[in-house]
């Protein structure tokens, strides 16, 4: 049996054979595999008898789900409104100079991914980074610079 297979069967059996665990379900193997393969899905639809279709549009729904292989790092820029206005455009350029990537890239070294994100509820403090769980309100570029170039060297 597959390793997908055996992760897949303990995340249904932990959150039960129910519709309403198919996130729990995807946030467990995005969690262990750090992105969600087209394999993955599939057990997953098998596992708890729903369509593929369902599992992909749930999967591709919720962008934290990330359904490509992805950097041990991942940051996220809020593009939202308030973040928009409150200097995004400026940040987003910083971190992808600093990191010698674009949005949607992940560096050759695969230490880090860059993506942006919706509103993570901090608008009053934008812009907003979050580098794997952890956010940022109020971050300055000079600041966001420092935490990924710290991040860098900490990353096997
Ligand atoms: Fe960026 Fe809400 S708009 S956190």
């Amino acid at each position: 049996m597959s390793n997908i297979k055996t992760l897949v069967q303990q995340l249904v059996e932990k959150h039960g054979k129910t519709r309403n665990s198919l996130m729990p379900v995807l946030q467990g193997i995005v969690k262990e595999e750090r992105y969600l393969s087209e394999e993955a899905m599939l057990t997953v639809a098998e596992e708890l008898d729903l369509s593929a279709a369902d599992v992909y549009g749930s999967a591709s729904f919720y962008t934290f789900l990330d359904t490509t292989p992805r950097g041990k790092n991942i940051v996220r820029i809020c593009k939202t409104i308030s973040c928009h206005m409150q200097g995004k455009d400026e940040l987003i350029h910083a971190v992808e100079n600093t990191l010698n990537i674009k949005v949607g890239e992940t560096t050759h070294d695969k230490k880090f991914t860059l993506l942006t994100a919706n509103c993570l509820g901090w608008c009053h403090k934008g812009p907003v980074m979050l580098v794997n769980d952890d956010v940022y309100p109020a971050i300055t570029v000079q600041k966001a610079v420092e935490i990924i170039e710290t991040l860098a060297k900490h990353t096997k």
